[in-house]
């Protein structure tokens, strides 16, 4: 086990539940029957100011949920969000075998969990004069409407690529499927 895995796994950072107002998410695996809760409070700036966690599983997710909690905090819910898409980083970091790799992508997919319900609430609470779709990337329904119009696209990965909308925690990728189906008729 490297030494970063084992130092995060025998002295875990930040477990428990960030304070009030705080999104959580969470994660649980069939493969292994392990579950994990990641909670996230934020500043005013969409900066994550704590993250904390809670978890029954293994030395690779606690270590993971350890690592992901310290890293966060500072950075915006976007940057966190695009941490917690890619798993693989942190897996090659930490020299995971590829049977526990599930575990880390546990502990990921917990924090983008969190990230969501921040976007979903956020979305909800939005009072601009255009309706706010993505909050990661703060594009708006008619942005996206207009980049669906003037460049033919179909798919969601198309639109991400066009303006970044769905590209961060993805809460926004159902809306954005209704934009496109409203296209087509
Ligand atoms: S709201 Fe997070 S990717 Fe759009």
């Amino acid at each position: 086990m490297i030494e970063t895995l084992k130092d995060h796994f025998l002295n875990p950072r930040n477990v428990g539940e960030a304070d009030e107002p705080r999104f959580t998410g969470r994660a649980g695996s069939f493969v292994c029957g392990a579950a994990a809760r990641l909670s996230v409070q934020l500043d005013e700036s969409h900066n994550v100011t704590e993250a904390r966690f809670k978890a029954a599983g293994c030395e690779v997710l606690i270590a993971s949920l350890s690592i992901l909690t310290e890293r966060v905090r500072g950075k915006t819910t976007t940057d966190a969000a695009l941490m917690g898409q890619h798993p693989e980083t942190l897996a090659v970091e930490l020299s995971v075998e590829k049977d526990k790799v599930h575990c880390v992508q546990l502990a990921c997919d917990a924090l983008v969990a969190a990230i969501c319900e921040y976007s979903d609430v956020a979305r909800n609470e939005w009072i601009g004069e255009e309706a706010l779709i993505c909050t990661c990337f703060f594009v708006s329904e008619q942005t996206i409407e207009r980049e669906i119009r003037d460049k033919g696209l179909t798919t969601v990965s198309e639109v991400t690529r066009a303006c970044n909308a769905g590209g961060g925690c993805g809460s926004c990728q159902p809306l954005i499927v209704e934009l496109l189906e409203a296209s087509w008729d």
